[in-house]
């Protein structure tokens, strides 16, 4: 109770604008130190938070990945949310491809089959008017979720999700480019984006995930269990305020309500 009030006097009088900006600079960073930019995209200025939020496999719970925290293979198990934040009302009325490539198939010594492609779908929108709130698939995926499931000895991979503005012509185009019967291997993000034109993506986020409980390349112990990750797991380019934000406004306005009003 107490912890609650001092964040909230925290957060409303430091201002919420701040870490919203920060989230992007955040993200950013995190994305370079994990050689995400130049080795999978070449640039990465997001204009937009990219919140995925992921149920338990086993025990239901809700987590929200934190850019580069560590997830199990049965906290990742089931297809996630996603939720966009921006300050800009513009991407309110938008429609979004959304991705997730592994880089690191089959081990990051060895990455022979990346990019591996779990997911590509376009057809993304924000259901509703506020900012900050649920991302809706209005059209079937080109590549439907498949789970992280790194074999066996190898270490760690990184998962990246990422979101992209998506044109008007993408619903034509891009299944005859990737379609059910493209392989998942030796995806290249880069590439089809350039064909797409789908420019730079526009938010973005990741995790770790390693062969089965093996999250941490060591004792998986921090986040396995279905602990929240967010609580225990401050990581590269993330840290306590944001998760602090992020539960803060789940507990308080589920509906994402204070994006809008702040
Ligand atoms: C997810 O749960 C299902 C049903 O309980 C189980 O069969 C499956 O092995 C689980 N997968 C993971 C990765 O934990
Ligand atoms: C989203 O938030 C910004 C301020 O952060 C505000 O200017 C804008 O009107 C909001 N848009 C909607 C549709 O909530
Ligand atoms: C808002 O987003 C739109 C579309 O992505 C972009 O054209 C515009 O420049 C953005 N506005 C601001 C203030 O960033
Ligand atoms: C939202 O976009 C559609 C076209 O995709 C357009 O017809 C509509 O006027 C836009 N609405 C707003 C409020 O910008
Ligand atoms: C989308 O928003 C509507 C109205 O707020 C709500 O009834 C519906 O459940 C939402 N859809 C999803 C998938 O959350
Ligand atoms: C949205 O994606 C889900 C699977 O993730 C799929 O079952 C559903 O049919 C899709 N919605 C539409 C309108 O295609
Ligand atoms: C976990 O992964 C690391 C490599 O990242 C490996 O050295 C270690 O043996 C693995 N631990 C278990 C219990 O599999
Ligand atoms: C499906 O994608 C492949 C490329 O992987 C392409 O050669 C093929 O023409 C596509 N199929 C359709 C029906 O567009
Ligand atoms: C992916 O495609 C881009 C653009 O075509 C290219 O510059 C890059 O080298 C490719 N990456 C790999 C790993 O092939
Ligand atoms: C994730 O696990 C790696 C070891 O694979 C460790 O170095 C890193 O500190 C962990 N990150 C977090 C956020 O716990
Ligand atoms: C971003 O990172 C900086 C430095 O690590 C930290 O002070 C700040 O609180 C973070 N902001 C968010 C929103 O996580
Ligand atoms: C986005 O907004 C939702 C709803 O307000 C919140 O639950 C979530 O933590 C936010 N995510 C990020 C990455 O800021």
């Amino acid at each position: 109770m107490h912890f609650s009030t001092f964040c909230g006097l925290v957060l409303f009088s430091c201002g919420l604008v701040v870490a919203q900006s920060d989230s992007t600079a955040n993200v950013t960073q995190a994305f370079s130190q994990a050689h995400i930019v130049p080795g999978v995209i070449p640039v990465f200025a997001p204009v937009a938070t990219l919140g995925v939020v992921f149920s338990d496999n086993s025990t239901g719970q809700q987590l929200n990945v934190t850019p580069g925290v560590n997830l199990t293979e049965a906290q990742t198990a089931r297809e996630p949310q996603f939720f966009l934040n921006s300050s800009n009302s513009t991407l309110l009325n938008q429609t979004f491809v959304l991705t997730i490539v592994d880089p690191d198939a089959l081990t990051p010594q060895n990455p022979s089959l990346a990019q591996f492609r779990h997911f590509l779908s376009g057809g993304f929108r924000i259901n509703g008017t506020t900012n900050g709130t649920l991302l809706v698939n209005v059209t079937a995926a080109l590549s439907d979720f498949i789970p992280p499931t790194p074999p066996a000895g190898s270490d760690p991979h990184r998962y990246i999700v990422l979101v992209f503005a998506q044109p008007p012509t993408f619903e034509d185009d891009s299944r005859a480019i990737v379609n059910s019967s493209t392989p998942r291997q030796n995806f290249n993000i880069t590439a089809f984006a350039q064909t797409a034109q789908l420019g730079s993506p526009i938010a973005g986020n990741f995790f770790f995930t390693g062969p089965g409980d093996n999250s941490t390349g060591g004792s998986a112990s921090g986040t396995a269990g279905g602990s929240q990750p967010s609580s225990t797991a401050p990581s590269a380019g993330s840290n306590g305020a944001f998760e602090v934000t992020g539960n803060l406004l789940r507990a308080l306005v589920p509906t994402g309500l204070l994006w809008f009003i702040l």
